[in-house]
């Protein structure tokens, strides 16, 4: 019998929908609520998963107090995805960003403080510790480490991260907060860097790479940073943070040339624009925290790559349409 609710915020988007795949393949015994409002996730990423008997799709903002105080219910378990999660978006329009991951994220807290909620669960990044040196080569960050925002969707999601704790210290909602680094699989919408440059070649053009590619980033398969977070829900300890890190450090000079690789491409192919404002150099995490609940990424980085190639080369009826509409509100 189906008795426990994991409310899912966000689920329509990239980690979400695979969270509710993952969800649903694992732990039949739960009911799961997805609440979005399609700002920037799509209905195709969770469409299929309609008609399944514990699965509900719930069309509202985390930033609207009546629709959350009437969507979640006393007991249940809610899982913050929600978030407006494009850096390049912060740097435009960084109130946007601000409403969602700093006012949406309070409004949900104040909604499961009242409700009564039995866990409280707050997706974070890696990004909150900034920029680590390449060389002198600064170890990987841990969850005592400083945060040192350095763009406005990090400042944002620091902010969401120390809401929730402070309501775990000050009001006694239990939270737990996981912080992964950067993610790559299936349903990743075609505008991030793996997704981008996997169909831009697809489509027979070029690879935008930013500045020199020297960028260092951690990759984890979406998977077993899924796994991460169930972890922590079930085994984590109230008012702690976790790291959760693939161990794969890749530039991004190396990451194109790996995609490039696999797809069948040279260095011809690679367009090199303009850096981005604020681009932080490298990060990586120190993640034996999680560890010691049990979990460890289970993938290998350039297997998961091949597949996640393959997966947009099998899903052009899920990307082509996104892209097309992101061409077209860029040209
Ligand atoms: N993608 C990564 O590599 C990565 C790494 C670390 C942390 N994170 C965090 O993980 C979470 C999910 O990231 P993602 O890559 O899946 O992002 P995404 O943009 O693909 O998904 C975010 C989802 O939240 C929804 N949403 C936004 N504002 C909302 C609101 N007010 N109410 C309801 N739904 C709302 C969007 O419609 C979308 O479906 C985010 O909190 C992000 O900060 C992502």
């Amino acid at each position: 019998m189906i008795d426990q609710r994991v409310v899912v915020t966000g689920g329509a988007g990239f980690i979400g929908a695979n969270f509710l795949r993952f969800m649903l393949e694992n732990h039949p015994e739960y009911q799961i609520v997805n609440i979005d409002n399609l700002s920037s996730g799509v209905h195709t990423s969770v469409r299929e998963l309609e008609g399944k008997p514990n699965y509900k799709f719930v069309h509202d903002s985390i930033s609207d107090p009546l629709a959350m105080t009437r969507k979640i219910e006393e007991g249940d378990i809610v899982i913050n995805f929600a978030a407006e999660s494009h850096v390049d978006t912060s740097i435009t329009n960084p109130t946007k960003v601000f409403m969602n991951n700093v006012s949406g994220v309070q409004n949900l807290l104040e909604v499961a403080k009242m409700k009564g909620v039995k866990r409280f669960v707050q997706i974070s990044t890696d990004e909150v510790y900034g920029s680590l040196s390449i060389s002198p080569r600064d170890p990987p960050s841990t969850e005592e480490d400083k945060v040192r925002s350095r763009n406005p969707y990090s400042a944002s999601k620091l902010a969401g991260e120390q809401l929730a704790l402070a309501y775990q210290n000050t009001f006694g909602l239990d939270v737990v907060v996981t912080r992964s680094s950067n993610n790559f699989g299936p349903f990743q919408f075609p505008e991030k860097v793996i997704p981008l440059f996997v169909t831009n070649l697809m489509q027979g053009r070029k690879v935008p790479l930013y500045g020199t590619g020297e960028n260092v980033r951690d990759w984890i398969y979406v998977e077993d940073n899924c796994e991460g977070i169930w972890t922590v829900t079930e085994k984590g300890k109230a008012g702690e943070i976790y790291n959760l890190g693939g161990g794969n450090e890749v530039s991004n000079f190396d990451l194109t040339h790996k995609i490039l690789g696999l797809m069948g491409y040279g260095e011809e192919s690679i367009e090199y624009v303009e850096d981005r404002q604020g681009h932080d150099l490298r990060y990586a995490l120190e993640g034996r925290k999680a560890m010691m609940l049990g979990w460890r990424p289970k993938h290998d980085f350039s297997s998961a790559l091949e597949s996640t190639v393959e997966w947009y080369n099998d899903n052009e009826q899920w990307w082509g349409k996104l892209k097309e509409d992101k061409d077209r509100r860029t040209s």
